[in-house]
């Protein structure tokens, strides 16, 4: 993985000390605290429902044991002996003293992490596939260009102050595991019919209040130029996209008043002033970044390693873990492990300060000393020898993170919702225990198959709910907590915005609802059908009927 230069290191250090003194001057009463927000919010501090809210940056999701060891001593001393991960690959703290928060900088730069750009109208964090470098289905490598843009876009002057925050997600795989098409800026890493590397740039893509699908503006960028063509892109924008209104500032707003065709022509006329300016790639530059992400040195072993083969065949609750839990790795012998953060009953996302000191401990001796965070706020040992995994599988089991449900109904997306957040209209963490308490069954679980349930406690989206195959908002009706869902929204190749099915419901209702919405599916589906592709197949009513038939019944009777 990337390791910091004196460069990158000499800024991380630098803005410690530089927060450390606004910090101290803002306790000191000498600033305001109108002067200290903006100062804070550069440095990832929100001030939220109960405490500070300290966002700390894991670029592309990518990080390391000692990185993770840092994380599990800032939990154990400056905060309550938890971290959530969340759905932009990131860490949040919910419980640290202001006064401590310069001193957790200064820690954490000590492992080359910080929380710059995690909040505010720049460029934030660059998310995407937890599986790069080791996916079967990858085409290119997408982490050094991650990489790339990461240096570009931090501390980039020009783009501190945008009218809204920007996200970018970058992909190489052919399936998109980092939801490019509901980003500011997605990029799809790919080669042209003469093997040249370049990329397909989409744009406008965000979720959030009014949730836009992103559209291609450009199928193939080469790559000398990628960070000028995206330097364009933010040219316009930052010219063109609202200040006056901070609900229609995003980039997605401006894409869809101009139109596609137009806000492409835009770009272009832009980039014809600086298209092999300054910015330009060069082979060498990309060469050198390129060398942090050489793979490690695989051993060459068996397609299939024998006593893993009779363990598999033996041990059934190891199976079944291996089955949802344990991906293809491109190397012979190897396979990559999502750690759940999903177990019923714990917030999803959560993780332990002794949980994470046990998942570095594993990193260092399974997965060459790295870890990856997914969108789906779950953790990846990437690279872990197939005559391992029982030993890996024993730990994370004893741990509470081998719960074998990546991907089905129970390993829910939820935002930490009312319980942290002060935007919240609706509480989500009790909802997606509940739902996960209803169906904590895993031979129905693997009945139901592949599913996407993701909850937000607001429209802000944090929790990706127009993007889950069932998709919860939290809606306030006259101050009281109410649940809208919607169905048949998609993440990857085929992203869609969920549709809302109809009059929202109370929290105790909802693991009613999501029970009715997968009898409904259960009665339709075809073979090998997953729950969004019956939806896309037959629609929302069948489902609609079933959830509120159902409810107005109980309502007479109640009212009879
Ligand atoms: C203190 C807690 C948080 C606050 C105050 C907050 C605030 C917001 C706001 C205001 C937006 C809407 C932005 C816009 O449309 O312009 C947003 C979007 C988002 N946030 Fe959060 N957030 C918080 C926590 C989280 C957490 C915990 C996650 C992940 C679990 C998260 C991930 C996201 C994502 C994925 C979006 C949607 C991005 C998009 O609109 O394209 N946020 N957040
Ligand atoms: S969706 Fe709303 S409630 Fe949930 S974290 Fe985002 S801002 Fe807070």
């Amino acid at each position: 993985m990337y390791r910091y230069d004196e460069y990158d290191q000499r800024l991380v250090d630098e803005r410690v000390a530089q927060f450390s003194d606004q910090t101290r001057r803002y306790l000191a009463g000498e600033l305001s605290e109108d002067e200290f927000r903006p100062l804070r919010l550069q440095n990832g501090l929100y001030i939220q429902r109960h405490a500070p809210m300290l966002r700390i940056a894991v670029p592309y999701g990518l990080f390391s044991s000692a990185q993770l060891r840092k994380l599990a001593h800032i939990a154990r001393h400056y905060d309550r002996g938890y971290g959530h991960f969340t759905t932009r690959q990131n860490i949040q703290f919910n419980w640290p003293a202001l006064e401590k928060v310069p001193e957790i900088l200064a820690q954490l730069a000590t492992v080359q992490m910080h929380a710059i750009q995690t909040s505010g109208n720049c460029i934030r964090n660059i998310t995407s596939d937890p599986y790069a470098g080791v996916a079967a289905d990858e085409l290119i490598d997408p982490r050094p260009w991650c990489e790339i843009l990461r240096q570009w876009s931090s501390f980039h002057p020009e783009f501190a102050h945008l009218p809204r925050k920007f996200k970018f997600a970058v992909n190489g795989a052919e399936e998109d595991r980092a939801v490019i098409q509901a980003h500011d800026i997605g990029l799809d890493v790919v080669k042209n019919a003469a093997g040249e590397v370049g990329f397909r740039v989409l744009v406008g893509g965000g979720l959030g209040r009014t949730p836009i699908i992103g559209e291609e503006i450009a199928a193939f960028v080469p790559w000398q130029h990628i960070v000028t063509y995206c330097e364009s892109i933010l040219r316009v924008y930052n010219l063109h996209g609202r200040r006056d209104n901070k609900y229609k500032a995003r980039i997605k707003i401006l894409v869809k008043a101009l139109g596609i065709e137009e806000f492409r022509r835009q770009v272009e006329a832009e980039w014809t002033f600086h298209k092999d300016g300054p910015s330009t790639l060069t082979a060498a530059e990309v060469a050198r970044v390129a060398a942090h992400f050489v793979d490690p040195a695989y051993e060459t072993l068996p397609a299939t390693d024998v006593g893993y083969a009779s363990l598999l065949a033996e041990n059934k609750p190891f199976a079944a873990w291996v089955k949802r839990n344990v991906r293809a790795h491109k190397v012979p012998g190897y396979a990559s492990v999502t750690v759940s953060l999903k177990k019923t009953g714990v917030p999803p996302g959560d993780i332990t300060e002794s949980q994470m000191d046990l998942l570095a401990d594993l990193a260092d001796a399974y997965s060459y000393g790295e870890v990856r965070a997914t969108h789906q706020q779950n953790l990846v040992l990437a690279d872990v020898r197939q005559s391992d995994l029982f030993k890996v599988w024993q730990t994370l089991r004893d741990a509470g993170l081998a719960t074998p449900n990546i991907g089905l109904l129970t390993d829910i997306i939820s935002c930490p919702g009312g319980d942290y957040c002060g935007l919240a209209n609706a509480k989500s963490i009790p909802i997606a225990n509940a739902i996960q308490e209803r169906f904590d069954n895993l031979d129905y679980l693997y009945d139901i198959g592949e599913i996407e349930l993701n909850i937000s406690g607001c429209m802000n989206a944090c929790g990706h709910h127009h993007v889950g195959h069932i998709g919860v908002l939290g809606v306030d009706k006259n101050g009281e907590e109410w649940y809208q869902v919607t169905i048949g929204g998609d993440q990857g190749n085929k992203a869609a915005i969920g549709k809302v099915i109809g009059p929202s419901f109370a929290a105790h209702e909802m693991p009613d609802v999501v029970t009715r919405l997968i009898e409904t599916y259960l009665a339709n589906r075809h073979e090998d059908e997953r729950f969004v592709d019956t939806v896309r197949r037959i629609g929302i009513e069948p489902f609609k009927a079933h959830v509120y038939g159902n409810r107005q019944t109980e309502k007479k009777v109640a009212h009879a």
